[in-house]
C-alpha cells in the first residue's frame, strides 16, 4: 500500500485534526498529505464553541463551512468537535446581565440553541460528534465545570439528547484524555452505564491518545480499551501523538524554572532528534498499532492531532515554544520513516 488509510481499510478510519491555518491559506502541503493519508477528518478548533458562537446569537461559520466541505469534496468520514466543553467556552454562556450565573432553564436553553443550530447546520454531512469533552477528571470524580456547577451530572445526559434530537443520524462520542488512568475509565465507565441504564444514545467513546514516549504504560490503556469495549460502545483513539520531549510534571522544577538549564531540559532537541530518541519514537508508534490491531473489531478510528510537527500544539504545551516532534510528518512535510512501518505493519491484516 502507498497510504495510511488505504493499509487501514478495513480494519479502521484513520483521521488526522485540521486547524483553520491549513484551511484558510489552502495551507497545500498539509491538505496533500491529508488527501493521499486519511479518511476521516476532525476539526482541531473551528467548532469549539467560543469560536463558533463567541457572541450570543452570533455565529460564526466560515471556518467550519470550509472543513465540511473539504472532507466532502475527497469522500471522508467527517468529525465533529466538540459541542459542550468547559475550555474554550465563551463566558456569556454561563453568566446573565449582571454577571450571575444563569439558572437551570437558561442554561439548557443555551445548550439546545447551540447544539441544534450547530448539528442542525451539518445534519447529515457531519457523522460524528464529540458531544461531550473531558469531564471526568483523572480520579474519576466530575470536573466542577460551570455545566456542572449549573445542571450537575444531568448537563451530560442532556447533550446527548440534545445532539440526537438535531441529527439522529449522527454518531455521538464522549471524549476525554489520561483515559489509561484507572480512576478515570472508572469514572467513564460509571458515567456511560448511567446513560445507557437511562436510555441515552451514546455510540462511544473517544480515548485521546495524547501520550510521551514513557506514559501510560500500555497494559493501561488497553485495560481501557477493554473497559471501554465491554459497554457495547464503538471505541475511538482520538487525538493521538508522541511527544518526545520531558514530561515537566514529572520533574521537580519550581524552584529553577527560570533557569537555562531548566528551559533546556524541557526542550533539549531544537537541532533534530537524536536518533536512538527517533527510533524510541518509532516503536512507540508501533507499540501502540499492534495494540489497535488486537481490537480492530472495536476500534472504529485512530486520529492523529496534527498533519505535520510545524503546526502542532505540542509545541506550546505544557510550556510554550518547544520545538516537539510528535506526529507522523515533519515540519518540512516528509513522512517520517515510522510511516511506511506503520502502512507494512497495517498491511500485514
Ligand atoms: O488563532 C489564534 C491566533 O490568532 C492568536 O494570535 C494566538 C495567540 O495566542 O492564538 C491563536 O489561537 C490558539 C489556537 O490554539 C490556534 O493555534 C489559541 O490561543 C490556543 O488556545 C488554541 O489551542 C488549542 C487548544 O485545544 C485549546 O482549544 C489547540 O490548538 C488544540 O490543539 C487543542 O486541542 C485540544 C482538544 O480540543 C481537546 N483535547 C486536548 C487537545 C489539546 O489541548
Amino acid at each position: 500500500y502507498e497510504s495510511l488509510a488505504k493499509a487501514a481499510e478495513g480494519l479502521f478510519k484513520i483521521g488526522t485534526a485540521l486547524n483553520e491555518r491549513q484551511l484558510n491559506s489552502g495551507e497545500n502541503e498539509s491538505l496533500a498529505i491529508t488527501k493521499e493519508h486519511f479518511n476521516a477528518i476532525v476539526a482541531e478548533n473551528c467548532m469549539k464553541s467560543g469560536r463558533i458562537q463567541p457572541v450570543e446569537g452570533e455565529f460564526v461559520w466560515e471556518h467550519a463551512d470550509r472543513f465540511v466541505e473539504f472532507g466532502e469534496k475527497h469522500g471522508m468520514e467527517i468529525n465533529g468537535h466538540t459541542l459542550i466543553w468547559h475550555s474554550q467556552a465563551p463566558k456569556w454562556f454561563f453568566v446573565d446581565e449582571q454577571g450571575n450565573d444563569v439558572s437551570k432553564e437558561v442554561l439548557i436553553e443555551r445548550m439546545e440553541t447551540h447544539i441544534n443550530t450547530l448539528v442542525g447546520r451539518y445534519k447529515g454531512r457531519v457523522h460524528t460528534w464529540d458531544v461531550v469533552n473531558e469531564t471526568i477528571l483523572d480520579d474519576g470524580s466530575w470536573r466542577n465545570s460551570k455545566f456542572y456547577q449549573i445542571l450537575g451530572e444531568d448537563f451530560v445526559k442532556i447533550a446527548f439528547e440534545l445532539a440526537h434530537k438535531a441529527d439522529p443520524e449522527a454518531r455521538l462520542f464522549y471524549n476525554d484524555y489520561s483515559m489509561a488512568m484507572p480512576g478515570k475509565r472508572e469514572g467513564v465507565v460509571n458515567m456511560v452505564k448511567n446513560l445507557q441504564k437511562q436510555g441515552v444514545k451514546i455510540d462511544g467513546i473517544g480515548m485521546q491518545g495524547h501520550v510521551g514516549l514513557d506514559y501510560p504504560s500500555l497494559e493501561e490503556f488497553e485495560n481501557s480499551i477493554k473497559a471501554f469495549a465491554d459497554l457495547g460502545v464503538e471505541v475511538m483513539i482520538t487525538e493521538m501523538d508522541v511527544s518526545a520531549l520531558p514530561n515537566p510534571s514529572n520533574h521537580q522544577g519550581a524552584e529553577i524554572s527560570d533557569s537555562i538549564e531548566y528551559q533546556q531540559m524541557l526542550n533539549p532537541y531544537t537541532e533534530g532528534l537524536p536518533d536512538s530518541v527517533q527510533q524510541r519514537f518509532n516503536e512507540r508508534y508501533l507499540d501502540f498499532f499492534n495494540l489497535f490491531l488486537k481490537y480492530k473489531d472495536n476500534i472504529s478510528r485512530v486520529t492523529f492531532w496534527g498533519v505535520t510537527d510545524r503546526y502542532s500544539w505540542k509545541n506550546n504545551f505544557p510550556v510554550r515554544g518547544r520545538t516537539d516532534y510528535p506526529l507522523l510528518f515533519d515540519r518540512d512535510y516528509q513522512a517520517k520513516a515510522v510511516v511506511s512501518d506503520i502502512i507494512e505493519l497495517l498491511g500485514e491484516h
